[in-house]
């Protein structure tokens, strides 16, 4: 009986909810009516509604408290960006003191040997604490990265049980925080990673939490095969932009193009291309570069390019590739294609290799296969492999929640190594997954959501010198 009261109540109030719009206002509507009991009463609509009222208020309270913490990040991002060319100039001045003193030791005596003690201890009591500060930073970031998943995942809940336009607020707040995020974490990339594009280090030490960024533009977790990114090398005044293409099956059949993040999220697409039939694809580890997409052609088999600048097509066939390997967990993953720094890349297995993986530089003007390297994983136990700097990395799923990146290939050395960096999954599985060398991040499309990582590489002076060969210029 109530709980047809209930129900009753829920269907006339969402549609008076349609006009009242924010929360605020719904929350005044306390059930005037509650005494007379023959129709539907408010009173009887209230527990559910106020049990959603407060999950939306616990939400949008979260949303002011990360903000208030962005702003101070952001705050310490200017003083950082202030302090750095001070400390610099400071740091030179002493060495050139120094430098001073070692090509006159006659005049050399206490005092002055005393005053660059002290400023050597002051340079180095400063480079200490903006070490702390950015260690500290890099912690916010990633438990504030947490924070709004997680809020993101309630809204979506929220969004699927009850009227959508009532949490679309707190939706776009959301949206802004995790721009204002990306801005953050931007900043702090540049003034202390400012080395994107950059090849000096020894490889991936750390991947961090998955950030979950969104379900699918499609709005429905049964499009599992699909992949997300940006363009590797995208042309001018493209930089800022996303893609999607998803599907119910390995099929690739169209693409989606959005102008940025904020409209990826909000599922605004720019561009949408249906690719000609005859021309569809299979498998999901495409890539976007220069405006192209790269990707596994059905029939005939084959590694396939459509340029979206010109609208062309173009394939080419690997005689020796073969339809029996994919990846563990997802079938027609053949071709896998990767962009890095260094270029285009793509893997397949054959049989001569007897299902090992074999590495392809792609040249980006014939589209041709330029070189290539065997390697010793074998394709069927690996659950995917991406490029970075011209090392190939490939993974294997751990357990349960992790995987693993267990190995490497570097092209330079033709030198393989076993590793271990263990990263963690976020639903049990996913078909797509690349670096992206614009950013630093890798992309995965995971049960129908967008995924992405963050990572961290071996930046230590003896690192990069014990492997000269990955310092590109
Ligand atoms: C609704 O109830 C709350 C708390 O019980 C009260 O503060 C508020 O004034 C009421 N609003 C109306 C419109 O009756
Ligand atoms: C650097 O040295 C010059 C003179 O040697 C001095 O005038 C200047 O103040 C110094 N700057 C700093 C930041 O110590
Ligand atoms: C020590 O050297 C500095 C310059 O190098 C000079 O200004 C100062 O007078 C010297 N002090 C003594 C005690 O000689
Ligand atoms: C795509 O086509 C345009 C126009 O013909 C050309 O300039 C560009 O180089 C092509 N891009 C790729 C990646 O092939
Ligand atoms: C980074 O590289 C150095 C030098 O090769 C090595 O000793 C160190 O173990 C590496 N760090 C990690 C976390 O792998």
């Amino acid at each position: 009986m109530i709980g047809i009261l209930y129900f009753l109540c829920l269907l006339s109030s969402t549609t008076a909810w349609g006009h009242v719009g924010r929360w605020g206002e719904a929350n005044q509507r306390n059930g005037t009516d509650g005494g007379t009991g023959d129709k539907c009463s408010c009173k009887a609509f209230l527990p559910s509604s106020t049990f959603h009222i407060q999950d939306l208020e616990a939400v949008e309270e979260v949303a002011v408290e990360v903000n208030h913490k962005l702003e101070l990040e952001l705050g310490k991002m200017e003083t950082y960006e202030n302090k750095i060319p001070a400390y610099v100039v400071k740091i030179a001045n002493l060495t050139m003191e120094i430098e001073k003193m070692e090509n006159d030791p006659e005049a050399v005596n206490e005092t002055s040997t005393e005053s660059m003690k002290i400023q050597i201890k002051q340079a180095e009591a400063l480079v200490v604490e903006l070490q702390s500060s950015v260690q500290g930073s890099a912690a916010v970031f990633e438990s504030l990265r947490e924070t709004v998943t997680s809020q993101m995942s309630t809204l979506t809940q929220l969004e699927k049980k009850y009227d959508k336009n009532l949490v679309l607020q707190t939706h776009r707040d959301y949206i802004q925080i995790q721009l204002k995020l990306d801005e953050c974490e931007r900043r702090h990339r540049e003034i202390f990673h400012p080395n994107i594009g950059s090849c000096a280090h020894a490889g991936i030490i750390r991947v961090s939490q998955p950030i979950v960024s969104q379900i699918n533009a499609h709005l429905n977790a049964a499009y599992k095969f699909g992949a997300w990114g940006k363009d590797s090398k995208p042309l001018h005044g493209r930089e800022s932009m996303y893609w999607y293409s998803g599907y119910t099956s390995a099929a690739i059949t169209d693409i989606r193009f959005y102008n940025n993040y904020k409209d990826l999220i909000l599922r605004n697409h720019i561009q949408h291309h249906n690719m000609q039939s005859s021309w569809y694809g299979t498998g999901n580890n495409v890539v976007v570069r220069g405006n192209a997409l790269y990707y596994q052609r059905s029939s005939p088999f084959s590694m396939a390019k459509v340029n979206f600048t010109s609208m062309k097509y173009d394939y080419r066939i690997i005689p020796q590739a073969s339809t029996k390997f994919s990846y563990a967990h997802s079938p027609n993953q053949n071709f896998d294609f990767a962009a890095d720094e260094t270029g285009l890349w793509v893997t397949y297995a054959s049989d001569e290799t007897g299902g090992r993986l074999v590495l392809a530089k792609i040249n980006e003007l014939s589209f041709g296969i330029e070189k290539e390297w065997q390697t010793s994983v074998y394709k069927p136990g690996v659950s995917n492999a991406f490029m970075v700097c011209g090392v190939l990395y490939a993974i294997r799923t751990a357990d349960i929640q992790m995987e693993e990146i267990f190995y490497m290939f570097d092209t330079k050395t033709q030198r393989e190594h076993f590793i271990s960096v263990p990263f963690e999954r976020f639903q049990e599985s996913y078909v797509s997954l690349d670096y992206n060398p614009t950013d630093q991040k890798l992309y995965m499309y995971s049960n129908g959501y967008y995924v992405n990582y963050h990572l961290w590489f071996n930046y230590t002076t003896k690192a990069i010198e014990d492997t000269p060969a990955l310092r590109i210029e």
